[in-house]
């Protein structure tokens, strides 16, 4: 798949977003190297810090099904940022973890702009099972 056709649905994921309180939809897809897309958006609750943001709730969707990291070749997000949306720190954390060091994250806006990186560039010097 194409990773324009990968950030399309990372818009499409949006619509699922439920943010009452931000207003702020986000949206990713994930996906595997069987061709299948997870996608997820971000939900937020009352209790603010219960919000769960899109990258996170993709990733999870994706264990959910009985996808591994070691499936998962490529990530899309995207929201209406000005520039390419950047991903909080709690989901660089996750994404260090969870998704594959070298695979692509595209990161997008609405408009078109595109930064593509990697869990290494989102968080270096990372804490992980290393350092228990
Ligand atoms: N959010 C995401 O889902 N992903 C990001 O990359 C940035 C932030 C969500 C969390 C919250 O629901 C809303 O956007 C505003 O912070």
């Amino acid at each position: 798949m194409k990773k324009e056709e990968l950030i399309k649905l990372a818009k499409e994921a949006r619509a699922n977003a439920y943010v009452p309180y931000s207003k702020f939809q986000v949206g990713a897809a994930l996906l595997t190297k069987d061709g299948k897309v997870y996608l997820g958006a971000n939900i937020e609750n009352a209790s603010y810090p219960l919000c769960m943001c899109a990258e996170r709730n993709a990733l999870y969707n994706a264990m959910n099904h009985g996808e591994k990291k070691e499936n998962f070749v490529a990530m899309a997000v995207t929201g209406k940022t000005t520039g390419p949306i950047s991903p909080c720190g709690a989901c660089r954390q996750v994404i260090s973890e969870l998704f594959p060091k070298d695979a692509p994250i595209y990161l997008t806006n609405l408009e078109g702009a595109l930064q593509e990186t990697n869990a290494v560039e989102l968080l270096p010097f990372a804490f992980d099972d290393s350092d228990l």
